[in-house]
């Protein structure tokens, strides 16, 4: 039997409108993941949460053992994830509350375990990561999108940073420069870990706030959560309307 799992962010550690069925700890090679693996019905499927922050968002990005997270997904039957990943909006018309489904991925982040394939190994493995989202699920979140008349933005670079402060605002004109539209700091190396597990991985960004320097505003956590708050609705909305074209 395959699953979907849907990893959750910020704004994310509960999953409104799933009916849980149990939790399980896990152990894995890698260690422990950020929690118990939540399995529950979610649109009428079995499926299973994991929050990558923990519950409670204790763990930050750049100490979450993303390793240990999809392998236990994965021991677990789960052949497909989507991630929601809460973000920053370089580009202009990435406002707060937007969603937008990335189409490729510019690593920044450093000396996070990033894969599976180190030690112990048979032959030096590389994984072909051209296209870092699945394409198939990809097509599936922006065909749910556009049956609920949903407004997403459905391509786009994410820019995965270290953590846990916030860019600087050089930072981000680099960035830019480099070609991103949005800036997130777990998004890396969870999508490249999905692929050497050859799990099919898709992301839905939620914009929390505009990336520094965009934005006379200062970026506090006060800010970031309010717009979470309204951008993971539309996210709910989303994910449910996934769950049948799977
Ligand atoms: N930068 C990095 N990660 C983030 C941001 C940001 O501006 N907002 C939410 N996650």
């Amino acid at each position: 039997m395959t699953h979907l799992g849907i990893i959750g962010g910020s704004g994310l550690t509960a999953l409104a409108g799933l009916r849980v069925l149990r939790r399980q700890v896990e152990q894995t090679p890698w260690g422990e993941p950020s929690g118990p693996l939540v399995v529950g019905e979610f649109a009428g499927r079995e499926i299973f949460f994991l929050p990558r922050h923990g519950q409670p968002h204790a763990i930050p990005p750049h100490m979450i053992n993303y390793r240990a997270n999809l392998w236990a997904l994965k021991e677990n039957g789960v052949r497909r994830v989507v991630a929601v990943n809460a973000v920053g909006g370089i580009s202009a018309g990435l406002g707060q509350g937007t969603l937008m489904i990335p189409d490729q991925i510019i690593d920044y982040t450093w000396s996070r375990a990033h894969t599976f394939f180190e030690s112990g190994l048979d032959q030096v493995t590389h994984a072909d990561f051209t296209t870092p989202y699945s394409i198939e699920m990809r097509n599936l979140l922006i065909s749910a999108a556009t049956k609920l008349g949903l407004p997403v933005h459905t391509s786009g670079t994410y820019g995965a940073t270290q953590g846990p402060r916030l860019e600087t605002a050089a930072e981000i004109t680099r960035m830019e420069r480099d070609g991103c539209h949005v800036v997130g700091m777990t998004g890396m190396p969870e999508a490249a870990l999905a692929r050497e597990l050859d799990v099919g991985y898709a992301a839905v960004c939620v914009v929390a706030n505009r990336a520094a320097g965009k934005s006379p505003e200062p970026i506090t956590m006060d800010l970031i959560r309010k717009n979470l708050d309204q951008g993971m609705k539309q996210t709910l909305q989303l994910l449910q309307a996934v769950i049948p074209l799977l």
